[in-house]
């Protein structure tokens, strides 16, 4: 696959976690020239640019193309500070190419009658309103100097198939799959593409508080018979953001184990 993304720039949040990491990871493999990791999580962010750093040293020494990995500590549900971090990193770049919305959280496993309101907005103010602020951000970027974009965000199969005990994260990745439609059809005429990933189980801290027996429950619904894992979902995103999808803008990526045709 020809992804041409040599010298392109790339912002990822939520870049300190499992996926956004190999995200990140996976794109620096592909000759990019700036990667910004994006989280709250100070410690965290510092921690993935030193080793995503380190990493890609080899590859730094004799290119003739130099990778700056960038730090932004930014919470995603801060809509001004995002506006900002991202018209600082244009400046100091010179433009966005590439958002990657992933950051995201899940509230503690319940039935809705157990859901407080309080989690239940946290889950939305993270995973919709989150990516609403980011995909903003880096539209009014993108917009700038007329060359367009790619946008992939992070949505679920839960936003479109049924897992109990998830309502406000089912809820929330349904709407990310749902305003990336509306954002494609919007921002299509200038050229930037807005798509979306929904991956099934890859097994994170997001699957901490689950009662025992529920991993394997959750692993028996992916007919692959096994969970992924973050290697095998990040080159969904190069894809999606490389000239190989030049003609793809509104699509939902599903890449599950079989997940949602089992
Ligand atoms: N793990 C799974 O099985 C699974 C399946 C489908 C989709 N997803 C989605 O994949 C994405 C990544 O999840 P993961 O499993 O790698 O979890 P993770 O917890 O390792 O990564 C999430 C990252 O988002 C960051 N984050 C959370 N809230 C933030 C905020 N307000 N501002 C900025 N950053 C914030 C966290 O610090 C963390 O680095 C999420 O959107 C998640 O919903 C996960």
């Amino acid at each position: 696959m020809d992804t041409n993304l040599i010298g392109r720039t790339v912002v990822v949040t939520g870049g300190s976690g499992a996926l956004g990491s190999a995200i990140a990871r996976r794109f620096a493999t592909e000759g990019v020239a700036a990667i910004a990791i994006v989280d709250h999580d100070h410690d965290a962010t510092h921690a993935a640019v030193g080793a995503l750093r380190d990493a890609t040293s080899e590859r730094q020494r004799g290119a003739t193309s130099v990778l700056d990995v960038v730090p932004v500590v930014v919470d995603v549900t801060d809509h001004d500070a995002v506006q900002a971090a991202y018209a600082t990193f244009t400046s100091q770049f010179g433009r966005i190419d590439i958002a990657i919305n992933n950051a995201g959280i899940v509230a503690p496993s319940a039935r809705l009658h157990h859901v407080t309101v309080e989690d239940f907005r946290r889950v939305l103010e993270v995973n919709l309103v989150g990516i609403f602020n980011c995909t903003k951000a880096a539209i009014v970027q993108m917009r700038n100097d007329g060359k367009g974009g790619a946008i992939v965000n992070t949505a679920s199969v839960a936003g479109f198939t049924t897992w109990t005990h998830s309502s406000p994260y089912g809820a929330s990745k349904a709407a990310v799959i749902q305003l990336t439609k509306l954002a494609a059809a919007e921002y299509a005429a200038e050229g930037i593409r807005v798509n979306c990933v929904s991956p099934g189980t890859f097994v994170t801290r997001f699957h901490d508080d689950l009662p025992p027996g529920a991993l394997d429950a959750i692993r028996g619904r992916h007919p692959l018979g096994r969970f992924g894992s973050t290697d095998e979902i990040a080159g969904a995103y190069v894809y999606l953001c490389s000239d190989a999808a030049g003609w793809v803008t509104g699509t939902n990526l599903v890449i599950d184990g079989g997940m949602a045709v089992g």
